[in-house]
């Protein structure tokens, strides 16, 4: 194993976190729904005018409470883009539906908003968006043919906290829309999650899929004398020493994001010489968009090239990492009928891009390292 200088992603910490753990223990409520879970749930409700935010145990999690929550069955069709992660389709997949894969734009990397309509049957039952790195997916466009077919959009949000479309936050467009406070994100409790409820009517039934099919939280609140089981659901509530780490985070979001901001600037800024000499595509940020400073790539001119990078920086110890295999290729996304060449488009990104470190940590000199190694490269 090597021991990089510089690994891809370190977790950070505000110093909050242990005290807030601390306080959690002495509150004596350690299960979930205690007071640090409804802190982080009324600030995300506000960072996302959300009508309804639910901490869950895993952004996984929030996307399959919302494949219970439209009540997909099998033979039902889920239109998902191919270029995610596995979790985006899985968990409709679990509900038995067939999964219908789209293509992504060359720009955004987000689903192409063209293809969609031809992708559309009688059997579909949801249009699933990512917006990759948090740059927003064009929702008028999908939101217009969405409610042309009267279909529900869920937001697989995991990378789009604080990311918005023409002003207003990612998370606010789908009925459904999910979060994900893996150690990996801008804002983390190690594993989490959050299930997001534009849609009032989804709000009870929500509550009561989290809570093992119980109407525990109607119980807590006082509005039955005893909690029974009314329905299916599974157990998705996160522990409030969890939410306590995490309202730690959320209360240093301003902090956190100015870190990523800078560090994102200045990878565009300073690789910009470089990238036009070596035919490499910086990221796309379309104007009406916001973006979080999630993810910074490179698009490398070949996968050959790529690859000797990530060695490159690897001689330097420095971890770069590849991202998503397109999802119709790999052994599942065939059994559903996936075939080289359906999204073309996926398939040459996912071979061409290149994630370089960054996390809110970062040093200035350990960022100069990394671009004096980048820029002593060749493609
Ligand atoms: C687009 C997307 N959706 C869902 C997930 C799953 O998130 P979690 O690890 O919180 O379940 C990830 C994980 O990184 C992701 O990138």
């Amino acid at each position: 194993m090597i021991a990089y200088d510089i690994p891809f992603n370190r977790a950070y910490t505000t110093g909050n976190e242990v005290t807030y753990i601390q306080q959690a223990m002495q509150q004596g409520h350690i299960s979930g729904d205690g007071p640090f879970t409804r802190r982080c749930q009324a600030q995300l409700e506000q960072i996302t005018t959300a009508h309804r935010a639910l901490l869950t145990t895993s952004c996984t999690h929030a996307l399959e409470m919302a494949a219970l929550l439209l009540e997909i069955k099998p033979g039902d069709e889920v239109i998902v883009p191919s270029f995610t992660f596995v979790s985006t389709v899985n968990a409709f997949a679990l509900r038995g539906a067939q999964p219908v894969f789209i293509d992504i734009r060359p720009d955004t990397l987000n689903l192409d908003e063209n293809l969609l309509a031809e992708k559309i049957t009688p059997r579909t039952r949801a249009i699933v968006v990512v917006h990759y790195a948090g740059v927003g997916c064009e929702m008028d466009a999908i939101g217009q043919i969405a409610s042309r077919h009267d279909l529900p959009i869920v937001e697989d949000n995991a990378h789009g906290l604080f990311g918005l479309y023409k002003g207003r936050p990612l998370g606010s467009f789908g009925a459904l829309a999910t979060q994900s406070f893996h150690e990996t994100k801008n804002i983390s409790c190690g594993e989490g999650g959050a299930l997001l409820i534009n849609h009032p009517a989804l709000v009870e039934r929500a509550e009561i899929i989290r809570e093992k099919g119980t109407d525990r939280s109607r119980f807590f609140r006082g509005q039955v004398d005893k909690y029974t089981w009314t329905d299916i659901g599974s157990s998705y509530v996160l522990s409030d020493l969890l939410a306590a780490f995490l309202w730690a985070q959320l209360e240093a979001r301003q902090e956190i994001q100015r870190r990523r901001q800078r560090i994102w600037e200045t990878y565009d800024r300073e690789l910009s010489g470089w990238a036009s000499r070596a035919g490499v595509q910086r990221p796309t940020i379309p104007s009406h968009c916001t973006q979080p400073y999630h993810i910074y790539y490179l698009l490398m001119p070949s996968l050959e090239a790529r690859q000797r990078l990530i060695e490159h920086l690897k001689s330097r110890r420095i971890l770069s990492v590849f991202h998503y295999l397109p999802l119709h290729l790999s052994r599942m996304g065939k059994r559903f009928g996936g075939q080289p060449g359906d999204a073309p488009v996926t398939e040459d990104i996912s071979d061409r891009l290149l994630r370089l470190p960054l996390y809110a940590g970062l040093q200035p000199e350990e960022q100069q390292r990394v671009l004096e190694a980048i820029t002593a490269f060749t493609p």
